[in-house]
């Protein structure tokens, strides 16, 4: 079966570093954009060069530095925004313009006081501006999630006709459902005339967590460009984690989808991203948390020892992580102490175990977790251990 490749638009440095404490140097983004380029990323969303000067000296500095990745600066649909991002990109290889406008009729009379009709005109008066610039011009309409689909075909058909050569349909508020976000971007491609000369995008926010849901459902439906960032961060609950959508498609052939990623990268990179952000990733994130392939149940326990595929739908080494721990507690079984006991290079007979495994037990109950400094002293005092459960017995 042909694979169809989506195109993974990267904007860990933009909407990931909105969030606050989250905020990079132009050193530390230069580094960042390098290893997003090394892990295969086709699109890098460098920065809002009109947002301070030191933000389009980074996007400045990481388009001259990058090679046949795309490098993306975002703008409001306001020429001087536009006139900024186009000066930062300009050194690209591959230069991208990202304007737009809110387009939910919320947005149209809350943040504009105007009418779907302005706002049809400076969308598309910002993308043939933009054009003058550059050829690739991505168009977000702010808020689709929450934008009437009539209305959403209308602009983004105009904006299509004005030079527009992707169309980004973000969830900006993460409102949406999986099949609502989904039907969405369906009808899009059925009623946007010229909509098979341009990639449809999907851009979604994690408000209720559908954040990697919606996305997927968007590439089902016919989008080709997922939006997302490393660790998921982004505004408030954050964007759409970029290793889980990756990792779906992979792990799911016969939907007929494949990036560029190279896997393996995956948990160095979130790790790097994490440090240089100085924001901690949660330990239960998928792919990429501390627990994401640790098992502590002596059930779960005792059937990866047996075969890991029992309870891991991946292989650790596909994302980067040496191998699938084991890690003792209470709640761990006796397969689960020998074994972390051989790893350890201690090898004990049946009748060891079953003494060491109730005297392990007294110390699980009382500590959290039983770390390889508990199983040194566990051993060492193996023959006191064995000798008073011999004399008891
Ligand atoms: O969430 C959003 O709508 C955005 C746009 C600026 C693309 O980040
Ligand atoms: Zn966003």
């Amino acid at each position: 079966m042909d694979k169809t490749r989506i195109q993974i638009f990267d904007t860990t440095l933009r909407d990931g570093e909105q969030v606050p404490g989250c905020k990079l140097n132009k050193d530390q983004k230069l580094r960042l954009a390098r290893t997003l380029e090394e892990l295969g990323v086709d699109v890098i969303e460098a920065g809002f060069p009109i947002s301070s000067p030191g933000d389009f000296e980074a996007v400045q500095a990481i388009s001259a530095a990058a090679g046949d990745v795309t490098i993306c600066a975002l703008s409001r649909a306001v020429e001087k925004d536009i006139e900024a991002a186009a000066g930062a990109i300009k050194p690209a290889k591959r230069p991208r313009i990202h304007t737009g406008i809110g387009t939910s009729d919320s947005h149209i009379k809350f943040k504009f006081n105007a009418t779907r009709e302005a706002v049809m005109e400076r969308a598309i008066a910002a993308v043939k501006f933009a054009k003058k610039f550059v050829e690739d011009v991505e168009f977000y309409a702010e808020d689709a999630g929450r934008t009437d689909n009539e209305f959403l075909a209308q602009i983004c058909e105009a904006v299509v006709k004005a030079g527009a050569t992707v169309l980004n349909i973000p969830d900006t508020t993460g409102y949406c459902l999986p099949r609502e976000y989904g039907d969405k971007i369906k009808y899009l491609v059925e009623h946007i005339k010229g909509v098979d000369k341009v990639t449809i995008s999907t851009h979604c926010h994690n408000d209720l967590g559908l954040a990697t849901a919606n996305s997927i459902e968007g590439v089902i439906n016919g989008a080709r460009q997922i939006e997302c960032t490393i660790n998921g961060l982004g505004e408030r609950a954050g964007n759409t984690s970029l290793e889980e959508c990756v990792m779906i498609l992979q792990q799911h052939p016969y939907l007929g989808f494949v990036t560029g990623i190279h896997t393996q990268m995956l948990n160095p990179v979130s790790r790097l991203v994490s440090d240089e952000m100085g924001m901690p990733v949660q330990p239960n994130k998928a792919i990429v948390g501390s627990n994401a392939f640790a098992h502590s149940s002596g059930i779960h326990q005792d059937g990866v020892i047996k075969k890991r595929e029992t309870y891991e739908i991946i292989n650790p080494m596909d994302v980067g992580v040496d191998k699938s721990s084991i890690i003792l507690t209470a709640r761990s079984g006796r397969a689960a102490l020998a074994y972390r006991l051989k790893e350890l290079g201690h090898h004990i007979t049946k009748l060891e175990l079953d003494v060491l495994y109730s005297r392990f037990l007294q110390i699980a109950d009382q500590q959290k977790e039983v770390i390889d400094d508990d199983l040194h002293r566990l051993i060492e005092a193996k023959d006191k251990v064995i000798a008073s459960y011999s004399h008891k017995n």
